[in-house]
């Protein structure tokens, strides 16, 4: 079976979605016959947006790529994965930091489900740059418009003017 046979899902919380995430995916889309991408939910973290702006801003951030879709993940990734037919999770890897946590969950999704986890290492240009650290400098009214979309940096502007106060 080719690679080209294979879908794929680029699974994140995307909070919000940057230009390091649309660069994995781009990527992902050259690698594989389809990609999904995935907005999920880590109930360990706190988000700046809601769920439904995560999927909105994703989906418009992604528009232009033709042959993804962007879909909810209720429940588990590897049940997701199942339920798309996707067969491989495509992540991106941006230092050890990153290595250690997606290794983890690697293991735990192959486990799950037999389902394999390829994780691409971060293009030079996007650096280490993390929604996190993002979402830290846009809240101490840092721009980020380098790091994101312009409806992205516009909507964390509006998010950021919003809960200060
Ligand atoms: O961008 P993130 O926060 O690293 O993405 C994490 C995400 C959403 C992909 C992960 O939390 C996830 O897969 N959530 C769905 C629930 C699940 O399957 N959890 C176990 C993962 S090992």
């Amino acid at each position: 079976m080719s690679h080209k046979d294979v879908m794929a899902v680029c699974p994140g919380s995307f909070d919000p979605v940057t230009l390091g995430h649309l660069d994995v995916v781009e990527r992902a889309v050259a690698l594989f016959g389809g990609v999904i991408v995935g907005v999920g939910r880590n109930s360990t973290k706190n988000y700046l947006f809601s769920f439904d702006e995560r999927m909105q801003l994703t989906r418009d951030a992604m528009a232009h790529m033709d042959g993804v879709r962007v879909l909810p993940i209720d429940g588990l990734l590897t049940d997701f994965c199942r339920l798309q037919g996707a067969t491989v999770i495509v992540k991106g890897l941006r230092n050890s930091t990153d290595f250690d946590y997606e290794l983890q969950m690697a293991q735990l999704n192959a486990a799950l489900s037999g389902i394999e986890t390829v994780l691409l290492p971060g293009s030079r240009q996007y650096g280490t740059i993390s929604s996190t650290l993002l979402r830290e400098v846009a809240l101490n009214n840092g721009d980020i418009a380098q790091f994101v979309t312009p409806e992205v940096d516009a909507a964390v502007r509006a998010k950021v003017s919003g809960s200060v106060g």
